[in-house]
């Protein structure tokens, strides 16, 4: 029976949101980010081990781990990419090939364990993995090519994450993706091996808080839990 763990890249540095801190660690409804994030995990009972990977010098996760029964990496690296690649290969000798890694960013609190349960049913054993998106609803405009466009917005979906590969093949599609900075998600290096993941329909709650507008949007979402 293939396992699935989950793996967290938690070194960045939160640029967009410019805090005192870095972003995985400000307060949402007074608990740290990662904090909510890694108690999804815990609270999955699908997830056999998570890893939460930080940068060599982070300073703040001795705080909130102990009791969470995650396994931290000091192997952070210069991109999101490089921070997963590091982590894949410091698991090696605990994961095998044909196991599944839901890789999920720090930056997304909101996620649940039902959220997990959903992705993992959808995805079965589809050969490309999958991730959890949402369809987008908005029109979409482009300036980038000087002259404004429309973009038709069906068949268009937003990348959030968990995004679940096979060991194997997520390390393989990793190890091969020519540009670090180009790959902000995981599925887009495993559809350069030829693979077409599957889209499976999240959640708004399950935002990535990125600007400082969304820790608001975040402590709404968490804050129902708890009513
Ligand atoms: N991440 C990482 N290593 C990096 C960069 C990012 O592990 N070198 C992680 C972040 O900690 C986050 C996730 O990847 O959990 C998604 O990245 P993003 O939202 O872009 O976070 P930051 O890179 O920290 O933010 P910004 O891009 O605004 O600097
Ligand atoms: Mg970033």
């Amino acid at each position: 029976m293939k396992r699935y763990f989950a793996l967290i890249p938690a070194a960045g540095v939160g640029a967009r949101i410019a805090a005192a801190s870095p972003k995985q660690y400000l307060p949402i409804n007074g608990v740290p980010m990662l904090q909510h994030t890694l108690e999804a995990f815990r609270r999955s009972e699908l997830i056999a081990h998570t890893y939460v990977v930080v940068s060599a010098g982070d300073g703040y996760i001795d705080s909130i781990t102990p009791e969470l029964g995650v396994t931290v990496l000091r192997c952070g690296g210069a991109t999101r990419m490089d921070s997963i690649l590091n982590g894949l290969r410091a698991i090696r000798a605990n994961v095998g090939d044909d196991d599944m890694v839901l890789v999920h960013d720090a930056a997304r609190p909101g996620l649940t364990p039902a959220l997990i349960a959903k992705l993992i049913a959808a995805v079965g054993d589809h050969e490309g993995g999958g991730l959890l998106a949402l369809p987008v609803v908005d029109t979409v405009k482009s300036t980038r090519t000087g002259t404004l466009q429309t973009t038709p917005r069906d068949g268009l979906w937003l990348a959030q994450t968990p995004q679940m590969f096979s060991y194997a093949l997520l390390l393989r599609a990793l190890a091969l993706a020519p540009d670090p900075n180009a790959i902000t998600d995981d599925a887009s290096a495993v559809e350069m091996l030829g693979f077409s993941p599957k889209l499976v329909e999240g959640h708004p709650r399950n935002l990535k808080v990125t600007l400082p507008t969304d820790i608001a949007i975040a402590e709404m979402y968490l804050g129902q839990d708890s009513k």
